[in-house]
């Protein structure tokens, strides 16, 4: 056989192969139409491009972000406006078609009742995975319901009633901020504060030993070893969440931010916890400091009487930090910038936590979890922050089958849309827990009031909903409130003295004020 018979042979199978897949396509796609038909489902309002692969939206995104727009406000919000709509579809990378969506009934079939039609994706496991391995945050199918299973009795409301390590911490972030003159601290920047208020309180949570970060960094006092290698660990971890987020944002093209000192940085991380889980274990076998210790809890003691795969606990407990750490403090990061620019919640606020706690934590009164939950408008103060700035607030999910949407698509958008199997769906929650149509005409407007005589439906999910709901939700809301009582204890007023106007929202794996939360604080015994 000559060269040019073998040429002509491949040319021709290649063409034969090409041909077999078109025709397949073709069937898909027939198949996938019958399905959109027999749903009742008709297209979503696309998205409006005038140049090919949709580069002018992509340039209006670039342009947008240089001049300091706001992501969700300025080009989503703005185009679901324009657009009269709350699904649509638009462009993606590589010739796919997004369906994006900021309606609580689709956000209550991809998290729900569809459920098993999605995936978290590919995207996700090559964002995170580098750090968390094969955690609960990065797996899907079997192995996820396996880390779920595992962890669902470490939350119960006994594990997460222990309030003695966040007394200690909340003791802490009040001693080290800076006292200033006339009664009133100096300006403070409260966000890297409570980064190391939430890395404390759970790496106390999860080793049952906390890094001590927040002492670390106020102290001066270096020859300490144990001290040392914690802050190596927690300046590791801060690089390498930094490192991830970096990832998300350079979605597909990812490893760009791949190199030699992410990797040593992610070295470190995942070396302090194989370390610390080890040293974790060999004190709870230890039955003589079992007996005289006051037993604290911990996640990896816990871990390990149902698994002995230590990559496996590894995984899991850096997912555990990675989810635990910025969502809460960027919460608290929002609320305390909501409180100090708006006096008549502080002051109200205030005065009802007085009521309930007493002034300082040797008035009596108990602050515990049943007592926490059941101080109403503190509880209200907190949910309109994450109505206003979800810590996570955007979403997306995969679908690994044909599925529908059940409303969004034709003119109108009253009918269901029907998705391909991968096909990716994203979900706006930000600008669905600001629509006016849902949440009134003052929907933009910080007014906890709004949540009295709420019931709880899927146009608020902070925390996510169905099966994957947040784990950490109610120990979240118990660390912030806890915090929270603390804090407007020792103060009886704040004056905000960030920029004025609407705060720059960074955007990391979570959502947080880009240029912190820089306030003074009045002392409540310092007339
Ligand atoms: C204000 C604080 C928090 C917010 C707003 C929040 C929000 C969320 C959201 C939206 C998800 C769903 C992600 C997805 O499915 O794509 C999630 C998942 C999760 N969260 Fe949270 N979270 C918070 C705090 C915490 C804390 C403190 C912990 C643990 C200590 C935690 C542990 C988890 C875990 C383990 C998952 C994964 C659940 C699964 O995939 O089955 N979260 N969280
Ligand atoms: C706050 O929101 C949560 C849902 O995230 C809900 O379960 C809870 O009842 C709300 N609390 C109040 C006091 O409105
Ligand atoms: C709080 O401080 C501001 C000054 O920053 C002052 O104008 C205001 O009256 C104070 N509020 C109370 C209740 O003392």
């Amino acid at each position: 056989m000559g060269i040019s018979t073998l040429g002509y042979t491949l040319t021709f199978l290649a063409f034969i192969i090409y041909a077999v897949s078109l025709i397949r396509s073709y069937h898909a796609e027939k198949r996938f139409q019958q399905f959109a038909r027999d749903n009742g489902a008709e297209p979503a309002k696309p998205v409006e491009y005038k140049l090919p692969w949709a580069l002018d939206g992509m340039y209006r995104v670039l342009r947008a972000v240089s001049r300091g727009e706001d992501f969700f406000d300025d080009i989503i919000g703005k185009r679901l406006e324009e657009m009269n709509t709350w699904t649509y579809e638009s462009a993606g990378l590589f010739g796919s078609v997004l369906v994006s969506t900021a309606e609580p009934r689709n956000v209550q079939a991809v998290f729900a009742t569809k459920f098993n039609d999605y995936s978290i994706g590919k995207l996700r496991k090559k964002q995170f995975g580098v750090l968390l391995g094969k955690g609960i945050f990065t797996v899907d199918g079997p192995a996820w319901s396996h880390a779920r299973a595992l962890f669902r009795p470490l939350f119960a409301r006994d594990n997460i009633n222990d309030l003695v390590e966040t007394e200690r911490a909340s003791n802490i972030l009040i001693d080290v901020i800076p006292s200033g003159h006339d009664g009133w601290t100096s300006t403070v920047d409260l966000l890297p504060l409570f980064y190391r208020f939430t890395l404390d309180t759970a790496t106390s949570f999860i080793f049952g030993e906390s890094v001590n970060s927040q002492l670390a960094e106020a102290s001066s006092e270096t020859n300490n070893k144990k001290r040392r290698e914690f802050a190596k660990f927690s300046d590791a971890f801060s690089k390498a969440q930094e490192l991830i987020s970096l990832r998300v944002k350079l979605q597909s093209l990812y490893f760009v931010a791949d190199g030699l000192k992410s990797r040593a940085v992610t070295e470190t991380v995942r070396q302090f916890t194989r370390q610390t889980i080890q040293a974790t274990l060999a004190r709870r076998s230890n039955v003589k400091e079992k007996q005289t210790g006051h037993g604290t809890y911990s996640i990896v003691e816990e871990l390990a009487k149902s698994t002995s795969d230590q990559e496996e606990i590894q995984d899991n407990v850096l997912s555990l930090m990675a989810a635990g750490r910025d969502t809460t403090s960027a919460l608290l990061s929002w609320m305390f910038y909501l409180l100090a620019t708006h006096p008549n919640v502080f002051r109200k606020l205030r005065n009802v936590i007085i009521e309930d706690f007493g002034d300082s934590p040797s008035s009596g009164k108990k602050i515990g979890f049943a007592e926490l939950k059941s101080c109403r408008y503190l509880q209200y103060v907190i949910n309109e922050t994450l109505r206003l700035y979800p810590t996570v607030p955007a979403n997306m999910r995969t679908a690994i089958r044909d599925t529908i949407l059940p409303v969004g698509g034709g003119p109108n958008g009253d009918r269901p849309v029907a998705i391909r199997k991968g096909q990716v769906v994203g979900v706006f929650i930000y600008n669905m827990q600001r629509r006016p149509d849902i949440w009134g005409e003052d929907a933009d407007e910080f007014r906890p009031e709004r949540f009295r005589d709420r019931k709880h439906d899927w146009s608020f999910v902070p925390f996510s909903g169905g099966p994957r709901v947040c784990l950490g939700q109610q120990y979240a809301i118990i660390e912030a409130s806890y915090l929270t009582v603390r804090l407007l204890q020792t103060f009886d007023n704040i004056t905000w003295v960030g920029a004025q106007g609407r705060p720059v929202k960074g955007m990391g794996i979570t959502l947080f004020p880009q240029h912190g939360t820089k306030v003074r604080l009045h002392y409540a015994d310092k007339k």
